[in-house]
């Protein structure tokens, strides 16, 4: 196993982030640096890539990876060329499409050499009580899985030179990306404290929190971590379109999709 990996990632609602850094665990590399790009500030310069590994991750939207992770991930350059690199998509039990190609896609345009890959699941941005969509994911059983691809992955980087997976399940040209989103969350004013927790963790900085929160439809990119995080309930996303796409994933993704490993 490389001495040194970076794990990189873009995760409003932390279901990416969790399962990298169960990954890393598994992976047990000796120095470890993490590159968490999901606040704005953190995109504002491409990510110093330094390690012997890059563990690189993402979420699925629309069956791609988020727009705002791969627009950061096409300015990646590895150290040097060949290192390896192992792209991790999470999804929200629906599909993932042609999103773990385009990250091995971007990786290997930085210069790394793809030897391992992963999709995910994790609790979709839009479940809510009323709507569960992998409540909970990635659970227990989730992230023992992550912990012991990370040691498959360490196994074959001890097996000798980073040898590329021969193939990664996707298509070119990727699918379109989604031409219309659905209204972006709203406050109620009732019920705000005016706290401030959802500008904090708005991936885009799309909330801005003062006499009142206000919010910049054109930056949303309506992930709901403002609305997971609001103590209040004040924070909701709830509107036609959304509950429209809830009750259509209720119905047409109701089974229990398992983690997918490539090697
Ligand atoms: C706008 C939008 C589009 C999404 N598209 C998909 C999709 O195509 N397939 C899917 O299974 N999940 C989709 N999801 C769900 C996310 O992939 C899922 O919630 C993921 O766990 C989020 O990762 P994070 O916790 O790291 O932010 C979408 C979520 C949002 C907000
Ligand atoms: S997190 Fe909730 S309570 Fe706090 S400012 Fe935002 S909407 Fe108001
Ligand atoms: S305002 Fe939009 S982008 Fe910001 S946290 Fe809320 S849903 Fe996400």
């Amino acid at each position: 196993m490389p001495q040194s990996l970076d794990l990189l990632y873009f995760s409003p609602t932390g279901t990416t982030r969790s399962v990298i850094h169960s990954i890393a665990d598994g992976l047990g590399a000796s120095s470890t640096t993490t590159l968490d790009v999901s606040s704005p500030g953190a995109r504002l310069s491409a990510p110093r890539l330094a390690g012997q590994c890059l563990l690189i991750g993402a979420p699925v939207y629309f069956g791609r990876v988020q727009v705002n992770a791969a627009a950061l991930y096409r300015t990646l350059r590895a150290p040097s060329v060949g290192l390896p690199a192992v792209p991790v998509v999470v999804y929200g039990n629906r599909a993932w499409e042609d999103a773990l190609l385009e990250l091995s896609d971007l990786v290997t345009d930085a210069g790394y050499c793809v030897v391992a890959g992963a999709a995910f699941v994790g609790e979709h941005a839009y479940s809510d009580a009323g709507h569960p969509l992998a409540p909970g994911r990635p659970d227990a059983d989730d992230l023992a899985i992550a912990r012991a691809f990370g040691g498959s992955v360490r196994d074959k980087l001890n097996a000798g030179p980073p040898v590329p997976l021969a193939q990664v399940p996707g298509k070119r040209p990727y699918r379109e990306p989604h031409a219309e989103p659905a209204p972006p969350p709203v406050t109620r004013a009732a019920d705000c404290t005016l706290c401030g927790t959802c500008a904090s963790v708005c991936p885009t900085g799309a909330v801005h929190c003062s006499t009142e929160v206000e919010t910049d439809v054109r930056l949303c990119i309506r992930c709901a971590a403002c609305v997971k995080h609001c103590p209040t309930g004040a924070r909701v996303l709830s509107n036609p379109a959304v509950d429209k796409v809830r009750n259509w994933l209720l119905r047409t993704c109701p089974a229990r999709r398992e983690p997918e490993l490539f090697l």
